[in-house]
């Protein structure tokens, strides 16, 4: 029989105690916190299981190797501890969160960051949607944001990081011409992505998502493979802004909502301003895989009362 989850709200992990999330706090002098220096991933759990849990521990390991960082917990011991926050708070659609964060040099000490001791911090809430449900039906409005995506070889966009202020400056230019999310370009003007998603071009029935100057998204991979099952061309490339704004639709990817359509690039509407048919297909595919158990991992919710 299973228990009553103690916290239906959010849940959260660290220092080895499990807690309601609200009480998951950090002390101000936290390099994760003062230099941004950490990493993070972010895994759903849809229908009572996480999609591609493997895959998001796979990213999330590689990133803290990138950033040199290294908590107490294995990735086991990790895989255990979301498990257990998503028990804890009986949420069958969850957003879960986990952190590695550098800690703080302890007092006395040169301020070098080897000497800090790093730490894993993990919670879960209720699903995050990218943008509002009813946003998402009418098909998004996206601007190219004149702030540049911040340079690969300065930071690796591949490592999930919080080095968000180009992210977070066309934020605000995308609201302030008002529209819903904004497109980051390389120097070379080439796509990358935008807040928390990866960006796709369809031209003449082929899909485009580039290949470098981004987070290699995990709903992006599985964008990826439903092309294949689906018999539609998917190409993984430089594309150039010219593309984006030719393209006969546009779509976004993310842990948060899926596969979610433009409809507007700056000026222009796209097709009769409403989500493509390609676009409409990969969304709803998506969706229904996800129903039909495809690269899930069942949370066993009984398991608290053990
Ligand atoms: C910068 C960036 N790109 C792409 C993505 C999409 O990745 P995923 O599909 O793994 O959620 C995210 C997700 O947070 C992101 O932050």
């Amino acid at each position: 029989m299973s228990a009553i989850p103690p916290y239906p709200t959010g849940a959260a992990y660290m220092h080895g105690r499990f807690m309601p999330v609200a009480e998951a706090m950090l002390p101000v002098t936290e390099w994760g916190y003062r230099r941004s220096d950490v990493t993070y991933d972010v895994v759903s759990v849809w229908d009572g299981a996480f999609f591609r849990l493997d895959d998001h521990l796979r990213r999330f390991k590689a990133s803290m190797d990138h950033f040199r960082l290294q908590p107490k917990e294995s990735m086991e011991d990790l895989r255990g501890i979301l498990h257990k926050l998503v028990q804890m708070t009986g949420l069958r659609e969850a957003y879960v969160a986990m952190d590695c964060l550098r800690g703080s040099p302890p007092a006395g000490m040169p301020r070098h960051p080897r000497y800090a001791e790093n730490h894993l911090l993990a919670y879960v809430v209720p699903y995050v949607w990218l943008m509002p449900r009813e946003v998402i039906e009418r098909g998004a409005h996206m601007i190219v944001a004149s702030t540049p995506r911040i340079p690969e070889a300065s930071v690796n966009p591949r490592a999930k990081n919080f080095h968000w202020a180009d992210m977070t400056q066309a934020l605000f230019e995308a609201q302030d011409k008002g529209a819903d999310n904004p497109v980051l370009l390389d120097a070379d003007g080439n796509v990358t992505e935008g807040p928390g998603f990866n960006v796709f071009a369809i031209t003449n029935g082929v899909v485009a998502t580039p290949d470098r100057g981004v987070l290699e998204g995990i709903t992006r991979l599985a964008v990826i493979e439903l092309c294949d099952k689906l018999s539609i061309p998917c190409e993984i490339r430089t594309v150039p802004v010219e593309e984006l704004r030719n393209a006969d639709e546009i779509f976004i990817s993310s842990t948060a909502g899926g596969v979610m359509g433009m409809t507007r690039l700056d000026s222009r509407i796209l097709g009769n301003d409403r989500p493509g048919p390609m676009t409409a297909q990969l969304h709803e595919a998506y969706w229904q895989f996800r129903r039909e158990g495809w690269h899930a991992e069942p949370v066993d919710y009984s398991a608290l009362a053990a």
